[in-house]
């Protein structure tokens, strides 16, 4: 075996024990003598395991009652669009808070359907901080205010809650969710791919209030319909089996521990030794990101001269650390510690990261 510390973006890595049962039971499951992968997502099973992971969600989330929970398809990219279609009318004003590349490719996806409206921008700045609430033009007629909790891209995280007053607000929390609580309440949806803090990819959450789902929204296929979801348990078609049982499995993990105080404070824990390498590196290693709104998930991070980046790469996979490679919007690094991340991988990347620093300072 030689199954190193990931630090990818997304597909990200899962955690080792939901690897192993899902290993243990790929042939046989639940007494079905076949895969879950091979039997009718009609079926008892797997229905019972649907409610089931419905169920451990709603746990970990404090999902309170007026919140429907769907297991949709077509990745957090499609619901920039079928967001829109769903709970504004054709034209109608939406705002967006955009602190990043996925910000920007949610309004420009929304732009077919909506008056998409740039509430407040952190552009200017190369999305390195949030922006102040006294500073966003929310227009209190909007559909919904849409912004995005954490950039996987650029590390920029919200800490507090945007306050969008009487209209809904609309977080894509795909490299955030479950990473600590969050108060359900203050939110219209929250959505998520799921192949980050969730299982893998083919699969994506939504908690939606259900007086959301009363809106008219646009001309769609039944399929894009969050009501019509709903009332058919998430199966109006075949779902993704497999991701969703092993979300499933993840929301067990995650339940077995401590739930997501106990994950918030591990992942405090790993962003916080990870940050402190960087800064007190004497500059070797730089990252850009206003402190306020640094991500716990996402570590974007360059190198003092982009010439040892290469050899920073080679030499950090060899050593058994993954995936390290910034993207290219931003540059340099990026480490994505998620839930799966385990504090010890961060300590083997702090540690290979003051070894290189000694060898090329
Ligand atoms: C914050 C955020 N939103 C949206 C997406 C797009 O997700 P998908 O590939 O599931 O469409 C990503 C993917 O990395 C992301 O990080």
């Amino acid at each position: 075996m030689s199954r190193a510390y990931n630090f990818s973006a997304g597909p990200a890595a899962l955690p080792e024990p939901v690897l192993e049962q899902a290993r243990d039971e790929l042939l046989e499951w639940k007494g079905e003598r076949a895969s879950v992968m091979e039997v009718s997502h009609r079926g008892k099973a797997f229905v019972a395991m649907a409610e089931e992971s419905e169920a451990d969600l709603r746990t970990l989330l404090a999902v309170p009652d007026d919140y429907a929970v769907l297991f949709l398809q077509g990745g957090a990219t499609q619901q920039f669009a079928q967001i829109p279609l769903n709970i504004a009318t054709p034209g109608q004003a939406a705002d967006y808070l955009v602190t990043g590349a996925w910000g920007q490719k949610a309004v420009s996806e929304a732009k077919p359907y909506v008056n998409a409206r740039i509430a407040a921008s952190t552009e200017e700045g190369r999305f390195t901080d949030v922006p102040d609430a006294d500073s966003w033009s929310v227009d209190p007629a909007a559909a919904y205010l849409h912004y995005t909790p954490n950039e996987t891209i650029h590390g920029v995280e919200f800490h507090a809650l945007p306050d969008s007053g009487d209209v809904p607000l609309v977080g894509d929390f795909s490299s955030t969710i479950l990473s600590r609580p969050v108060d359900v309440s203050k939110f219209g949806i929250i959505y998520a791919g799921a192949q980050k803090n969730i299982g893998p990819s083919g699969l994506v959450l939504m908690v939606i209030r259900r007086e959301l789902m009363e809106r008219s929204g646009q001309a769609r296929a039944k399929i894009l319909n969050f009501a019509a979801q709903a009332k058919e348990g998430s199966m109006l078609n075949t779902p993704p089996t497999l991701s969703w049982y092993l979300a499933g499995l993840v929301f067990k993990w995650l339940r077995e521990q401590g739930g997501l105080e106990a994950m918030a404070k591990r992942n405090q824990a790993k962003a916080d030794l990870l940050y402190a390498a960087i800064d007190n590196s004497g500059g070797f290693y730089r990252n850009p990101v206003a402190p306020r709104a640094r991500s716990w998930m996402n570590v974007p991070f360059t190198l003092k001269d982009a010439a040892l980046d290469s050899a920073f790469l080679k030499e950090s996979e060899a050593a058994g650390l993954l995936a390290l490679k910034g993207h290219r919007a931003v540059g340099g690094m990026r480490a994505s510690i998620y839930n799966a991340m385990p504090i010890e991988g961060v300590k083997a990347l702090v540690d290979f990261m003051a070894d290189f620093a000694r060898r090329n300072g």
